[in-house]
């Protein structure tokens, strides 16, 4: 008898429908290895959402989550929606999701992968060696804290946004770095901006304490801006890359590009709720709904997915294997399509994948 696990599928805007989709195909084929069978459950978010129901994140959409093993999100948001109300913006669907759940763990891993070597925008000899991970914290500091609309009129108009990390929040997320850091080089880098913040010092303090709790693990500190220089100067030198939501947010694109495959990075968000996995690409509003769109990026969230919440871990290994295989295969998406190579839509992609299943 197989066992049944139940992920909620939310395929939000642009791409998403395309991308999730073709994840689900995989998964459905892979998790078979495992003993599992999926019970997919659709609900909406994002700017679906607000056109279907007038909000970007339905109460009902965060209840069948709440209950679920697991969630697939493809990406929220384009411009039909960029003038509504900032308070139901579709980015607010994931920012929602993120608290409602308790996610206050963004992992982000980044790899060079082989047969993609020659894609970063940095010198080849940079990047061989790039694998990292960017822990990000997910739920505090300046995303959620206290902020005000711009109020007033002429030079003395006004907005602001406040960052506040309390001493737990930054314990938990060290722990997850830690660890992280255990299962692979042992090296943590944790970046803040320590010289300027005052939540920076809090961070920073907590981060020695730990590092010194646990004299296996080899932590650095880095200032933000140094980190942005170096991640184009040696990005081979990290190995877990800790720091707040909005450094974190900044440096995971950064990240994602020296890879030289954005389209091709996972993610996951995890905490004490059920985890989600998307992929760190956003909804390509200009290729939606063209069937163009590169689906590895989610069908590797995808795969982390089975390793972690669904304990399907043959089904994971064999996911990213396959995509290896489709690589090296010679299979491209437009996004990542160069001459001689055999160039393949959404569908194209998910079978070269499949195949290897
Ligand atoms: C990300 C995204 C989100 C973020 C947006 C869509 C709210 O950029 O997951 O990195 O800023 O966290
Ligand atoms: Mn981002």
């Amino acid at each position: 008898m197989s066992q049944t696990k139940t992920v909620v599928a939310i395929n939000g805007d642009g791409i998403g429908r395309e991308i999730v989709t073709a994840a689900r195909r995989v998964v459905d084929a892979a998790v078979t290895k495992d003993n599992i069978k999926i019970e997919w459950i659709e609900k909406k978010a994002g700017g679906e959402a607000i056109d279907a129901y007038g909000e970007p994140l339905p109460a009902d959409t965060i209840k069948a989550c709440e209950t679920a093993d697991a969630v697939l999100l493809g990406a929220v948001g384009g411009p039909q929606w960029d003038d509504v109300a900032p308070s139901i913006r579709p980015e607010k669907a994931i920012l929602g999701l993120r608290k409602a759940l308790g996610l206050f763990c963004n992992l982000r891993p980044v790899r060079i992968f082989k047969a993609l070597q020659d894609y970063s925008p940095l010198k080849p000899e940079l990047v061989q060696n790039v694998d990292f991970v960017i822990v990000r914290e997910l739920t505090g500091g300046i995303y959620f804290g206290e902020r005000e609309e711009a109020e007033g009129e002429g030079p003395n108009e006004l907005a602001w946004d406040k960052e506040t990390y309390h001493r737990y929040e930054v314990e938990r997320i060290m722990d997850v770095a830690i660890e992280t850091a255990a299962k692979r080089r042992g090296k943590i880098t944790s970046v803040d901006k320590a010289n300027v913040l005052a939540s920076s010092r809090l961070w920073r303090k907590i981060a020695q304490e730990k590092a010194a709790a646990n004299l296996d693990i080899d932590m650095d500190y880095l200032y933000v801006d140094n980190t942005a220089m170096q991640l184009v100067v040696n990005p081979g030198q990290f190995d877990v890359i800790v720091t707040t939501n909005l450094f974190g947010d900044i440096l995971s694109d950064e990240g994602a590009v020296v890879s030289g495959s954005l389209g091709l990075l996972p993610s996951a968000s995890i905490g004490t709720g059920t985890a989600l996995y998307e992929p760190i690409h956003g909804s390509a509003p200009d290729i939606a709904g063209r069937g163009i769109a590169n689906p590895l990026g989610t069908i590797l969230s995808a795969a982390m997915m089975c390793r972690y919440s669904l304990n399907a871990p043959k089904a994971a290994d064999a996911i990213e294997a396959a995509v290896e295989k489709a690589l090296e295969g010679g299979y491209r998406t437009g996004d990542i399509y160069k001459d001689g190579m055999q160039r393949v839509d959404t569908n194209g992609m998910t079978a070269a994948v499949l195949q290897y299943i």
